[in-house]
């Protein structure tokens, strides 16, 4: 018996997953071997489904399936192939398996489209080895900026750098942007990393809006000393002081069902058992549906970290490493997508996105629409993320009743 279009998409995800750079785990940041070897992966699926593939300047996997006239404007699709470290296989990887297979179904069955299809692996969207993200949509969209080139990794490698040294030219980037008049839209499909859709029993949703997310880096500093004889009222301990915030940004979040906020990285020193720490650094990442919102709550949660700072004696200082705005889907190609989730027999679940995705910096470029995917439990930034053959299917026949239902051209 052969497999179920969502059976060979769900199977193609997870081989991908063994490129990984730990052993029993998925780790695969940008522009590491293991992404070198997804991207080859990617390549060779393109090319199997009649697309043309390349790697574009920024580390971007960028297939096209030309139009019935060639040169016409293309419909974008896509999602990203880096991870969370210990991730899951279908974050973003789902968003590139499940086109390329759509695609492989057009192409046996001869059939072209009356606009392009290209469908970009985006290397970047989780920002775990650099303090940026989203750099390969931003590029496509025409907003990346170059100052980003000069952020370093643990290692001190620039990002540059490391661009060339994955077989990518840095100074062509700008040349990726695309050019309004060439692109119908975007549509990136997703899992939901979230429970609503398996609570309300549906393979598949339909993204209304996607939160605004701003990160920082925060670095506390007190003095380090000997843990035996600094009496407990004449310490300026860091780790304390940084505890005391991570406390509160927590408290600050919890006060408002729209805002989520989450330390999920501090590093202490000098780190020893017997010494008070003299320095915490960590990260913070907060998110709102609404930009207003998003801007306030840093307002005030850089207002109580300063606070804490002085009472304590400690030195605090917040680096702003990356802001991206709340942006809403297109309302015409979302419709396209509600009609298509209709006409497949599902009930068309409309929900925003809390979790970022590639698509948030193309909506600067054109319009913009997402496709959820029920996911195991809701469960995502996890190994135990999980989806089923049926529901990939489903979405799968979702897509490939969208590319067939949507108009040449966006007007
Ligand atoms: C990406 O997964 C993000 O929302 O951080
Ligand atoms: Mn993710
Ligand atoms: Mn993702």
């Amino acid at each position: 018996m052969s497999l179920s279009l969502g059976a060979r998409i769900k199977a193609q995800v997870d081989d991908w997953a063994r490129f990984s750079s730990e052993e029993g785990q998925l780790t695969r940041t940008f522009l590491s071997p293991e992404h070198a070897q997804v991207v080859e992966a990617v390549i060779a699926a393109m090319t199997d489904a009649g697309m043309s593939a390349r790697l574009d300047a920024i580390g971007n996997v960028v297939g096209r399936y030309e139009a019935e006239t060639p040169g016409a404007p293309a419909l974008l699709t896509g999602s990203h192939v880096d991870t969370v470290r210990d991730a899951g296989p279908y974050d973003g990887n789902l968003g590139v398996a499940l086109p390329i297979a759509c695609i492989a179904e057009l192409h046996a069955r001869g059939k072209r489209l009356p606009f392009a299809v290209e469908v970009i692996a985006f290397g970047d969207e989780e920002g775990v080895r650099f303090p940026t993200t989203l750099s390969g949509s931003h590029a496509i969209a025409g907003t990346f900026d170059p100052a980003v080139l000069t952020v370093t990794d643990a290692d001190g490698v620039t990002l540059k750098q490391a661009l060339r040294d994955f077989g990518c030219q840095p100074d062509n980037i700008p040349a990726e942007a695309r050019r309004r008049a060439d692109v119908n839209g975007f549509i990136e499909v997703h899992i939901k990393q979230g429970p609503v859709l398996e609570r309300e029993d549906l393979p598949v949703g339909i993204v209304t809006a996607i939160s605004g997310a701003s990160r920082f880096r925060i670095v506390v500093d007190g003095m380090a000393g000997h843990a035996g004889t600094v009496p407990m009222g004449a310490r300026q301990d860091a780790l304390a002081g940084a505890a005391e915030m991570v406390l509160a940004i927590e408290r600050h979040a919890g006060s408002n069902p729209a805002l989520v906020a989450t330390v999920g990285r501090m590093t202490v020193e000098p780190g020893a058992i017997n010494v008070i720490p003299g320095r915490a650094d960590f990260s913070l990442d907060i998110r709102a549906p609404e930009n207003a919102l998003l801007r306030e709550s840093i307002a005030a949660v850089q207002h109580e970290l300063r606070a804490i700072a002085e009472r304590r004696q400690l030195s605090v200082v917040l680096e702003e490493q990356y802001m991206q705005e709340a942006v809403t889907c297109d309302p015409r190609l979302t419709q396209t997508l509600v009609d298509s989730v209709t006409r497949c027999g599902h009930r068309a679940r409309r929900l925003p996105s809390g979790a970022g995705h590639d698509a948030m910096a193309v909506a600067a470029l054109c319009p913009m629409a997402m496709l959820f995917v029920r996911c195991g439990g809701g469960i995502s930034h996890n190994p135990g993320e999980t989806v089923t053959a049926e529901d990939v299917d489903a979405a799968a026949r979702v897509f490939l009743d969208f590319l067939e239902a949507l108009p040449a051209s966006k007007d």
